[in-house]
C-alpha cells in the first residue's frame, strides 16, 4: 500500500484543519448540533439488505463479496446546507454501511468494528486529482470569489467536472452512483458503481414545476413508503494502469475497456418512513468512512489516503460536540 509523501502529509494536515474549521463554523438551527462539514443536507436514511449474487464466480468471492448477505444502513445526502433548495443541483451522496461484516478493519481504533462502508456520489470522477490540489482548492474556495475564479481558470478540468457534477436529479433513488476513486480488490483494483434497477423506477417523478425546495426528501419518503427500491452494485476492474490510473482521481475509467460487473444488489424494503421521529439524529450520528473497510478492499490513491484522517477527525469532533457516542454500531441502530 502506498504511503503519503511529505508533501502529501502536509496537504492532509491542511485538509484536516480546513474541514474541522468549516465544521465548527456550521451549526444548524437553534438546536446547535454540529453537522458534517460537507454533504450536510440529509435527504434521508434507509434500512436495507445487501445481497451478494449467489452465482458469483470464486475469483470474485473476496472480502465482503465472499458473504451471502448483510443488513445495511444507507444515508442519502446532498453536498450543501439544509436550507439550500434541491434545485441548486448539489452533488448527491449515498453512503452504505454494512452492519455485520466479520474480520479486522483498517481504521485505527475501530479495528474490531463489524461494519464495512461504501461512500459513493452521483458522478464517476472527482474534480481534483490528489490531496494537495484538493487542499489548494478548499483554501481558495474559502478565501474569496476572485481567488476561486483564478484557481478554476488555471485548472480547466476541475471547472469542467464541477459543471458536470451540478446535474439535475429527479430522485435520489433514480440516480447513478460511483465511488469515483479506486479500492483494492485482493491484489487487483476496482471502482464501485451503484445503479437503480429498471424494475425499481416507478412511480414517475413529480413534474419539475410542482417540486418544492426539499423535493428529493419528499420523493425519497414517498418511494420508500410505497415501493421500496432496488439497486445493482457493480465492480469495475482496472485493466490498464496508464488509462485507468490510481493516483489521478479526475480520470474516468472507460466502461468500454472495462465493463461493469454486477456482483450484488442493495434492496431498501417498502414501508419504511424516513420521517420517523428520532431516526434522523440517530443515523446522522454515524460516521461513514471509506476506511471502515476490510484490508482486501483498502482505499487506494492520494484522495483516499487523505480521507483516512480527515473523516475520522470530522466525525469524532462532531460527535464529541454533540455528546453522542463515538464508534461503530455493532448491530443495527
Ligand atoms: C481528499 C478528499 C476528500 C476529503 C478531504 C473529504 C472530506 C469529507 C468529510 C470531512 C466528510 C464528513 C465526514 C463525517 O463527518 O462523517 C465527508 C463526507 C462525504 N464525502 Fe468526502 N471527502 C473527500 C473525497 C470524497 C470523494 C472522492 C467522494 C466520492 C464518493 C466523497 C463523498 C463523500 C460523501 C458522499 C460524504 C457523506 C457521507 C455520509 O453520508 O456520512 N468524498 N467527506
Amino acid at each position: 500500500m502506498a504511503t503519503p509523501s511529505d508533501r502529501e502529509r502536509a496537504a492532509i494536515t491542511r485538509l484536516e484543519n480546513l474541514f474541522l474549521g468549516l465544521q465548527a463554523s456550521r451549526y444548524v438551527g437553534l438546536d446547535r448540533r454540529v453537522q458534517r462539514p460537507v454533504f450536510l443536507k440529509p435527504q434521508g436514511h434507509a434500512r436495507g439488505v445487501f445481497t451478494i449474487r449467489p452465482d458469483l464466480p470464486a475469483e470474485l468471492r473476496v472480502g465482503v463479496f465472499a458473504l451471502e448477505e448483510s443488513s445495511a444502513w444507507v444515508r442519502f445526502s446532498s453536498d450543501t446546507s439544509p436550507q439550500i433548495p434541491d434545485a441548486a443541483n448539489a452533488t448527491l451522496g449515498l453512503a452504505i454501511k454494512l452492519l455485520d461484516v466479520p474480520g479486522p478493519k483498517l481504521l485505527g481504533g475501530e479495528e474490531q468494528a463489524l461494519t464495512h462502508d461504501f461512500v459513493l456520489q452521483n458522478h464517476d470522477v472527482f474534480f481534483v486529482d490528489d490531496a494537495e490540489t484538493f487542499a489548494d482548492f478548499t483554501e481558495v474556495s474559502l478565501a474569496s470569489a476572485e481567488a476561486f475564479e483564478a484557481f478554476l481558470a488555471s485548472h480547466p478540468d476541475t471547472a469542467r467536472i464541477l459543471q458536470e457534477m451540478a446535474k439535475e436529479e429527479d430522485s435520489a433513488l433514480l440516480a447513478r452512483y460511483s465511488s469515483t476513486v479506486p479500492y483494492a480488490f485482493g491484489d487487483r483494483f476496482v471502482k464501485y458503481a451503484l445503479r437503480p434497477r429498471a424494475d425499481s423506477c416507478d412511480p414517475p417523478p413529480v413534474p419539475k414545476e410542482k417540486r418544492g425546495p426539499n423535493h428529493l426528501r419528499r420523493d425519497l419518503r414517498r418511494r420508500l413508503l410505497e415501493r421500496g427500491a432496488r439497486f445493482d452494485f457493480f465492480l469495475q476492474f482496472q485493466k490498464d494502469p496508464e488509462s485507468m490510473p490510481l493516483e489521478k482521481a479526475t480520470v474516468r475509467w472507460s466502461e468500454e475497456l472495462s465493463p461493469l460487473i454486477q456482483v450484488a444488489t442493495l434492496e431498501l424494503p417498502a414501508g419504511q418512513d424516513i420521517d420517523t421521529p428520532g431516526q434522523p439524529e440517530a443515523i446522522d450520528n454515524l460516521s461513514y468512512s471509506p476506511w471502515h473497510a476490510l484490508p482486501e478492499h483498502a482505499p487506494v490513491g492520494s484522495i483516499n489516503r487523505a480521507r483516512r484522517a480527515v473523516y475520522k477527525a470530522s466525525a469524532d469532533y462532531r460527535r464529541r460536540r454533540n455528546h453522542v457516542p463515538i464508534g461503530e454500531p455493532s448491530e443495527a441502530v
